[in-house]
């Protein structure tokens, strides 16, 4: 055994990562954080401050100045959000501003969940449980249109198709941290199954990891 017990959730947008790390944060009564949230936040500060997205020095400087309270607002989970993340989250330097606050997260001694697309890679290597999350663009793009109706967004699927397929290509084609499964993760691919199904595989997968830590 060495170090707390950390799950690294990693994947694609509406991968269903999200729901799965909540899923395991309630079996095994461990803290979650969805590290998606911070590159929102720091997308829409920079816009609120007018900023331009691709100027790193300006981004990184609305990174550094995030706080955990500023993760509860809503305006971070909409579709304009996610895009904003992505294109702040191509800048090293607003990588590196996150990373302190993603790493005290993860070495609480409770151990902890966080998800993301670099968890398994860069920021907790060292977890005991790695699992990449991954679905087909269509059926992500299914569930996200799906829960963004839920909150009442005008989109269609095929608008939401593209913002999929734009975000796997910037997120995984980037230079720095660039969205793939570790080395040792496991890959877990949704696209079959209920929320239910996916859940418990993924219980199955941290139970075989526990037995071995
Ligand atoms: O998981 P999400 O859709 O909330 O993430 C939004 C964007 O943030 C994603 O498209 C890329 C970026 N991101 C990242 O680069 N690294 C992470 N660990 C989490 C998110």
């Amino acid at each position: 055994m060495t170090g707390a017990f950390v799950i690294a959730v990693d994947g694609p947008a509406a991968s269903g990562k999200g729901t799965i790390a909540t899923r395991l944060g309630e079996a095994y009564g461990l803290p979650v954080l969805d590290t998606g949230l911070l590159y929102r936040a720091v997308g829409v500060l920079a816009k609120r401050a007018g900023e331009d997205l691709d100027d790193e020095t300006a981004c990184a400087a609305a990174a550094v100045t995030l706080t955990a309270d500023q993760l509860g607002d809503p305006a971070l989970r909409t579709r304009e959000a996610g895009e904003l993340a992505s294109r702040v989250a191509v800048h090293p330097r607003v990588r590196d501003a996150l990373l302190d606050f993603q790493r005290t997260f993860a070495g609480q001694e409770a151990g902890a969940i966080l998800d993301g697309r670099d968890i398994g890679t860069v920021i907790w290597p060292q977890a005991p449980a790695k699992l990449y999350v991954t679905a087909t663009p269509e059926v992500r793009a299914e569930r996200r249109w799906k829960q963004l109706q839920g909150q009442g967004e005008a989109v269609t699927y095929e608008d939401i198709l593209a913002d999929i397929r734009r975000r796997d290509a910037r997120d995984g084609g980037r230079g720095a941290a660039p969205m793939r499964p570790a080395e040792d993760a496991v890959l877990l691919d949704t696209s079959e199954m209920t929320i239910e199904q996916a859940a418990d595989a993924a219980r199955r997968i941290v139970e075989a990891a526990r037995a071995r830590w």
